[in-house]
């Protein structure tokens, strides 16, 4: 019989999960497939894996958080909202997905954790009202969106390859924001933004290291 390591139960549980809701991608395809391989020494492919390892973290929240909007949704108009933002996140977890598999690394073991807990926030954020569940997604969607502007910067210059991946995600969250605001997002307060960004770095500390 075949050992599964801690990280590979780990994955599996989380593609056990997202699979009883059935959220399929949008179908885009992997944006740096067009690329050839580029020259990373060790250090820059290790670099870049961590990196990954965060942003792959950040999308299996991306789909906690909009199961747990679609589920606490007050109307069917929201619900579909949240789905259909859910399968362009689908695509981002992919292409994460694919791009630490070329380098050769792992997902953070700490998936299945980051995912029940986006899912309770995600319900937790709803339980008023629609308004308020969109207020809290255009704010984390602003923030997602600093933050792979960061990671871009920190990008060795020969990783085209990741750049692209990151800039087609960065500007999918940017779309994410604005769809959220002209819904009637209403603007949360300035301690919850801040109590999100603590959140959102403990995790990035974490599954930038394992
Ligand atoms: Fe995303
Ligand atoms: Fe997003």
């Amino acid at each position: 019989m075949r050992n599964f390591s801690k990280i590979d139960k780990s994955i599996m549980k989380v593609s056990k999960f997202l699979e009883t809701f059935n959220i399929k991608n949008s179908g885009r395809p992997y944006p740096a497939s067009k690329i050839s391989n580029e020259n990373l020494t060790q250090d820059e492919k290790k670099l870049v894996t961590n990196l990954m390892r965060v942003n792959h973290a950040g999308e299996v929240a991306a789909q906690g958080l909009y199961i747990g909007h679609a589920l606490a949704a007050k109307s069917v108009e929201q619900r579909e909202m949240m789905l259909e933002m859910a399968s362009e996140e689908k695509d981002h977890l992919i292409w994460c997905n694919e791009r630490i598999k070329e380098l050769g690394g792992k997902p953070s073991i700490f998936d299945p954790l980051w995912l029940a807990g986006s899912v309770g926030l995600g319900i937790l954020s709803s339980i008023t009202n629609d308004r308020n569940a969109l207020g809290f997604l255009e704010e984390t969607e602003i923030q997602v969106a600093d933050h792979l502007n960061s990671h871009l910067k920190r990008l060795p210059k020969n990783d085209v390859k990741t750049k692209i991946i990151l800039e087609k995600m960065k500007s999918d969250e940017e779309k994410h924001s604005d769809t959220a605001r002209q819904s009637g997002a209403r603007e949360i307060p300035e301690k919850v933004k801040k109590i999100m960004e603590q959140t959102a770095n403990i995790m990035k500390e974490v599954s930038f290291r394992i």
